[in-house]
């Protein structure tokens, strides 16, 4: 697991930014965190860094949004989403292996994750800028993103 503390919205939007560079298109990242925690902020680098700079926001209501850059993404906001037939409803299980898919609130979907799935895990500290980053899947590339 890489541990990184996130100073500023700049750096989080950065961070994904990097681990775009990372992507070769068909994982899937699973985000983990509170609401205000960051998740969009991270989504919005990552996107900006497969060159999608437009329209990044949390999809609460649609559930999802689909993005083309570098590769498709696909980007979920579990937070309304209780149970599989949700899930299935809304497309889920069509989506996996098509492009990139991140989403928020993967709390909400846990036993529907990809098993190989990135998790990344944020968490506010009492510093109002701050955010702890726990990555799980990218140990490899831990001096690229430390
Ligand atoms: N280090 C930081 N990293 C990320 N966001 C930060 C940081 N410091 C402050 N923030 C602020 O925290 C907020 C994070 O909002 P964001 O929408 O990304 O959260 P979220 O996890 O997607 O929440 P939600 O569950 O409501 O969708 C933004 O206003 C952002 O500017
Ligand atoms: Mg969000």
């Amino acid at each position: 697991m890489i541990r990184l503390d996130s100073p500023s919205t700049e750096y989080t939007e950065a961070l994904g930014a990097k681990i775009a560079s990372l992507l070769k298109g068909r994982e899937m990242i699973a985000m983990f965190g509170d609401l205000g925690a960051g998740k969009t902020a991270f989504t919005r680098g990552l996107c900006a860094g497969l060159g999608i700079t437009d329209g990044v926001s949390s999809p609460t209501f649609a559930i999802v949004n689909a993005y083309q850059g570098k590769f498709p993404v696909y980007h979920f906001d579990m937070y309304r989403i209780t149970n599989a037939d949700d899930l299935f409803a809304v497309g889920y299980y069509d989506y996996l292996g098509t492009g990139v898919i991140i989403i928020e609130w993967s709390e909400n979907i846990e036993e529907e994750l990809e098993p190989d799935c990135i998790r990344v895990t944020i968490r506010k500290t009492e510093n109002e800028n701050e955010r702890i980053f726990e990555i799980e899947g990218l140990d490899e590339y831990a001096d690229v993103l430390c």
